[in-house]
């Protein structure tokens, strides 16, 4: 019992205290939105148009901040491979991204369009890596052609 308290007051226990704990340490600290949702686990549900290589619509209700390969991957939608498990360091998550909502993506970084270079299947104006896609109601109805191949 009097370990237990001990620890609490040192800040080592576990839950809501040792956050509180761990942010008096740290000062503040902001988290990215995407990871504000995912703590909250208040995040709104964002739909996703993935269009699979067979042709085959699947439209996937993808957590606010969930990248658009996790929606894929963990809802069964054929065709993303992501291999290297969204550190965008393997291209086999490639996408071909409706152009009105292309338009309002982010501009891909410098790895992200260094990865799209080695893409399997043809590159296009509108690839893109779907590790690097963030669900978010700017985005919602986004449609995402995915190629016939990723090796
Ligand atoms: S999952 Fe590997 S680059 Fe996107």
């Amino acid at each position: 019992m009097g370990h237990e308290n001990t620890r609490n007051k040192r800040g080592s226990g576990t839950g809501a205290a040792a956050g509180r704990t761990l942010s008096r340490r740290l000062g503040a600290v902001t988290l990215p939105p995407f990871a504000q949702a995912r703590r909250s686990g208040k995040g709104c549900m964002v739909k996703i148009v993935y269009v699979e290589p067979a042709g085959r619509l699947r439209e996937v209700e993808v957590k606010d901040g969930w990248s658009a390969m996790e929606g894929a991957v963990r809802n069964g939608v054929e065709g993303i491979v992501a291999e290297c498990g969204g550190t965008c360091s393997c291209a086999t998550c490639h996408v071909y991204v409706d152009e009105p909502t292309y338009a309002r993506l982010p501009p891909p970084d410098d790895i992200e369009s260094a990865m799209l270079a080695a893409t399997a299947a043809e590159r296009r104006p509108t690839s893109r890596l779907s590790c690097q896609i963030r669900a978010s109601e700017s985005i919602a109805g986004i449609r995402l052609q995915i190629p016939e191949r990723q090796y």
